[in-house]
């Protein structure tokens, strides 16, 4: 597809460098393309009041060339792009009342790389775009590991100020005729940001724009210093396994790996101190973490590598159950926690049969711990012995494979469909499903094995008290 504005490669770098004075590396395959659309009018909006950064991108893009075009680029800065955690796209539709969005598909295009090593990604429309014609698509994102705390070592009595790198203008292969950004900042105290005139400050809003006709791949950096005292809590590593028992329940056990990923902890710690000033004694640090788990949760335990933690609060309702976690110490900058959380739900809420007769759990993908981000997650579902076929649909881009698990009396092994998964935040909790067959007599193998040999006990101690042992007649 040839996206790109007919435009020497002299005049992009100029006009690059009138705008900024950026190192630039341009591009043969792109600028030498010729793009046929405009973006009219594009909002983004930055959320940074968590440390995982959201944003909402709203274009208006119009089609200028001679022939109908099916895809829209979009164009990220590669440290955003290696951050990237979840991109997601919509054809809004319908005007003031009856706005819908139709979703659209976005992957990682396979253009060359554009100025400054910009990735791109390609949103594929519903109908080709005609000569003309013009679209109002919707996309959002996330951003993880993207605030960089600075002071890089806070003391316990410091509160956490971090950076965030970005654009003032949207980085886009195309021409955008009016844009503007709002940056959202969880408090007030903001301590620095870059100017861009015209640039405002309401509150905890930057405004940036509105900017007028700016040529592609256009980009003012810009760096804007707060404070955010949000727990930044990471998890290295979730191991999940989920086993699926024909005898009427579900076991869970994840074991996690979490770090407090905000600025690192120096000095000393005092508990006094941190349990008599709360706000604004270890300010970022959490004590804390909720767990959200399906409705009718039971067997719950809570353990680390000492044992069984007792600190944990389980408030069950018909909807759902939370899970209130407390680890042993309360968790500073740097510090992690390993433990496992183990429950138990009943199968049926979670396996059904499918019309071609098949068996399949519908589970949720994520962590359930609140606002985290998982470096790696790892999802074990152990299938019943005798299970054949199985296989997941995700829908997001996984790593499978499959494994087997024994435990007692399994002959055959346990089939594991695995799926791991990198750079996962809350808004991949969506369901998967794991599809298999299972013939009921795999359910009566274990049962039958235990009869035959009680069986084979009984007739041998019947046949031992039976036999005449005794030498003398
Ligand atoms: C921890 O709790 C679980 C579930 O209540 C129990 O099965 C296990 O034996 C306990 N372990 C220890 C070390 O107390
Ligand atoms: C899986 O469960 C979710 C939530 O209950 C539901 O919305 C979804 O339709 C289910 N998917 C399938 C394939 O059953």
């Amino acid at each position: 597809m040839e996206v790109f504005e007919a435009r020497s490669r002299s005049t992009l770098i100029l006009s690059l460098l009138v705008f900024f004075s950026l190192s630039f590396r341009s591009s043969s395959s792109l600028s030498s393309s010729s793009s046929e659309l405009q973006i009219l009018s594009a909002e983004r909006r930055i959320d940074l009041a968590s440390h995982i950064i959201r944003v909402v991108l709203s274009l208006k893009v119009q089609n200028d060339g001679e022939f109908p075009a099916s895809n829209v680029l979009l164009a990220f800065p590669p440290p955003q792009a290696k951050h990237l955690s979840l991109i997601q796209a919509a054809e809004l539709t319908g005007k003031k009342k009856k706005k819908s969005l139709q979703p659209l598909d976005v992957k990682p295009s396979d253009h060359a790389d554009g100025p400054n090593g910009a990735k791109f990604f390609s949103i594929s429309l519903r109908n080709p775009l005609s000569t003309g014609g013009s679209v109002s698509i919707e996309v959002s994102y996330i951003l993880t590991q993207s605030l960089e705390p600075f002071p890089v070592e806070i003391s316990q009595s410091e509160p956490q100020l971090v950076l965030y790198r970005d654009g003032a203008l949207i980085l886009s292969p195309y021409t955008i005729k009016q844009q503007t950004t709002v940056i959202r900042t969880p408090t007030t105290k903001v301590e620095s940001f870059t100017r861009v005139e015209p640039t405002t400050q309401m509150r905890t809003e930057l405004k940036y724009g509105p900017y007028q006709d700016q040529p592609p791949f256009s980009y003012a950096p810009i760096l804007v210093h707060f404070e955010n005292n949000n727990p930044f809590a990471v998890v290295e590593e979730l191991v999940r396994e989920i086993e699926i028992s024909h005898w009427g329940y579900l076991q869970i056990t994840e074991h996690y790996k979490l770090v407090h990923n905000g600025a690192r902890h120096k000095g000393g710690f005092s508990r006094v101190e941190y349990q008599s000033r709360p706000s604004i004694s270890g300010v970022s640090s959490f004590k804390h973490l909720l767990a959200k788990l399906p409705p009718r949760v039971h067997s719950v335990y809570y353990r680390d590598n000492i044992g069984n933690i007792s600190t944990s609060h389980l408030r069950t309702s018909y909807s759902k159950s939370e899970l209130e976690i407390e680890p042993r110490y309360p968790l500073l900058g740097g510090w992690k926690a390993t433990f496992v959380i183990g429950y138990v739900l009943p199968l049926q809420d979670f396996l059904f049969e499918s019309d071609d007769g098949k068996r399949y759990l519908n589970f949720s993908f994520g962590c359930p711990i609140a606002e985290t981000v998982v470096n790696k997650i790892t999802n074990k579902v152990v299938l019943p012995e005798g299970s054949k076929n199985p296989f997941a649909v995700v829908p997001f881009s996984v790593e499978r494979h499959a494994e087997t698990s024994y435990s007692y009396l399994d002959i055959v092994g346990r089939p594991v469909v695995v799926l791991e998964k990198e750079n996962v935040v809350p808004e991949h909790n969506s369901h998967f499903q794991v599809y298999y067959d299972f013939h009921l007599m795999f359910m009566l193998a274990e049962p039958l094995m235990l009869t035959s040999v009680f069986f084979f006990l009984f007739v041998a101690a019947v046949a031992y008290l039976h036999m005449d042992i005794s030498i003398r007649k």
